[in-house]
């Protein structure tokens, strides 16, 4: 009322209708835009083209970490032109991995998706759908179902103890090795076994090859990715990694393609369960009445895919749980007389051991949960709806903090220290009370491997290689790091869980299991 008494008292025409123009127009807008507004996840203040980058290191889980204790479990952030919701405690994982796991189901396409030479064939990038259905069906019934991965005991057998070897010739010579590097040596071999075994029984160098490729594929993968984070200069390939991305690609593609090609021309029926992965797409691509056709840029791009998942993460998982006990030896004595007194000691752990070896168990679990080989997942909104009050939309991209969720002091007491402890459980499944969090419903505190529809595939295999192989460089070696200090256990850059420099370090022989 106020305000049209004043305007009552002022005698410019023109000057009145401005004025009545501009509390028409801020009445309108006020009685309408509430109505039809959206409420987002709170965010920091968002610079022009730059968005948050001022505001994140080199680390972004960490990054993210700082940001959401001040903006909450459900934040938006910038980067450059991308827009990310970034989900930091359980409660909000659980809303996103299981109560609309419908509507997260789907993967935002990331990286450089133009250089791709498989286009629309991908199984981990793909969208919700009747293909990535259909392959996951696959995966969880029979390449990495329980019965699949028992038939290739013998490999991960075999690998572990050609690992051995080498190290023991190291330690015979009285040098020092990489073992980041062995580590990825062994777990490329077993992914190279398990899905193209025949060839791999061929002898040869195909192995190290793919090894290679893989490589030199996720690391400019990783370089264009940058540029797609940041939205700036994504058409223009400024460095020529595009097309160095797409000459790998293409190697990739002959030697992959030589391989099937092979599987195809001496075909054997092998039965008897004898089959590895390549065997089993195969038979799924010529099946006539197959639910659904796969193409063999699927099964390429399938194959590649699956290197990618599995050959960093769980070397990385297997090389921080030796640099933990390389750095607190009592936690190495204690697995050490575990795994003595189980075994006894004429000969080596083996994964039948595993069910006696609670400790080595909460050792391997509390190294995902400090040092997650993926401390970011990533989902995409595929239908509108609301969380914690916030609206997210179609198309909103989201990131899923693991780094955070796992080290939140809600349910991690000394959440930064490595305490296998923690995971360790009296007969009745409790311990000291507060780190239940695994096991009761609340299981979205501890989520190396993700959750839901689109939760990791491969979390068995990498359980059952991390229990063996740990199992065993305990046992055979004692360990001392190249320069006599702690082993160093800084982070990569990025999204990157690994560990910033290769873990150099003398292996000294303790008990030979080649000795009868
Ligand atoms: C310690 C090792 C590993 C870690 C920490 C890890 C972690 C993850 C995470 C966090 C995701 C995303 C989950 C989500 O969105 O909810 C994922 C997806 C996936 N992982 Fe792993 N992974 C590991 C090893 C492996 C291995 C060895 C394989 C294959 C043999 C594998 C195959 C896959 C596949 C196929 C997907 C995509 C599943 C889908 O989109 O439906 N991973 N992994
Ligand atoms: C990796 O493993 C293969 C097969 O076991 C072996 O021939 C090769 O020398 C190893 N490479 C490295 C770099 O350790
Ligand atoms: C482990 O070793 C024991 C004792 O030698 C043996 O009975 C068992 O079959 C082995 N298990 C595996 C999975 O190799
Ligand atoms: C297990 O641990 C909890 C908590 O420390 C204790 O209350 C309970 O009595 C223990 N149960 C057994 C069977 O030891």
């Amino acid at each position: 009322m106020a305000t049209s008494t004043m305007l009552l008292h002022c005698s410019n025409p023109i000057f009145v209708s401005i004025i009545s123009i501009i509390i028409i127009y801020l009445l309108i807008k006020l009685c309408t835009k509430p109505k039809s507004s959206v409420r987002y996840p709170p965010s920091p203040l968002v610079l022009p083209i730059i968005g948050h980058l001022h505001l994140l290191s080199s680390s972004l889980p960490k990054s993210f970490q700082t940001l959401a204790r001040r903006y909450g479990p459900l934040m938006r952030v910038h980067i450059g032109q991308s827009i990310f919701v970034v989900v930091s405690d359980a409660a909000m994982a659980k809303e996103v991995l299981r109560i609309h796991d419908g509507e997260f189901a789907s993967r935002f396409e990331f990286g450089p998706a133009e250089y791709g030479i498989y286009k629309d064939a991908g199984f981990i990038t793909s969208p919700y759908g009747r293909y990535w259905r259909f392959m996951k069906k696959l995966c969880m019934t029979k390449l990495f179902s329980g019965p699949q991965l028992d038939r290739f005991n013998h490999i991960r057998k075999e690998e572990i103890m050609k690992l051995l070897k080498s190290l023991m010739k190291r330690s015979r010579e009285g040098k020092w090795c990489d073992l980041s590097a062995e580590l990825a040596n062994l777990t490329n071999n077993l992914i190279f076994r398990m899905a193209m075994g025949k060839r791999f029984s061929k002898g040869g160098n195909e192995a190290n090859e793919m090894w290679k490729l893989v490589v030199e594929i996720m690391g400019l993968a990783a370089k264009l990715g940058v540029n797609e984070v940041h939205g700036l200069l994504k058409k223009i390939d400024l460095f020529g990694n595009g097309k160095k991305l797409r000459e790998a690609l293409e190697r990739y593609d002959r030697l992959v393609e030589e391989i099937i090609k092979d599987y195809e021309e001496n075909r054997v029926d092998i039965g008897g369960g004898n089959e590895d992965l390549m065997h089993i797409l195969l038979e799924t691509y010529r099946e006539k009445n197959a639910e659904l056709k796969i193409t063999r840029d699927q099964i390429k791009n399938f194959i590649l895919e699956l290197f990618i998942a599995s050959i960093d993460t769980s070397s990385a998982a297997i090389q921080w749980a030796m640099a933990e006990l390389i750095n607190h030896p009592k936690v190495f004595k204690k697995v050490r007389e575990e795994i003595d007194s189980v075994v006894k000691s004429n000969r080596l752990v083996n994964e039948s051991d595993v069910p006696n070896l609670p400790y080595l168990q909460a050792i391997a679990k509390e190294t995902l949960r400090l040092h997650s080989p993926v401390p970011i997942f990533h989902r995409e909104c595929t239908k509108d709806c609301k969380i914690n009050g916030f609206d997210l939309q179609v198309k909103d991209r989201v990131l899923i903090n693991a780094y955070a969720i796992m080290r939140h002091p809600e349910a991690w007491s000394d959440p930064d220290k490595f305490l296998p402890e923690r995971f360790l459980y009296n007969s009745s499944g409790e311990n000291n009370g507060e780190y239940l969090m695994e096991i009761k419903d609340q299981g979205f505190w501890f989520l190396p491997f993700g959750g839901g529809r689109r939760g990791c595939a491969g979390s068995l295999h990498a359980y059952l290689i991390t229990h063996g192989t740990v199992g065993a460089l305990v046992q055979c070696f004692d360990w001392k790091t190249k320069d006599g200090e702690k082993v160093d256990i800084s982070v990569g850059s990025g999204f990157s869980g690994a560990m910033a420099l290769p873990m150099e370090c003398y292996p000294v022989l303790r008990f030979d299991p080649f000795q009868k």
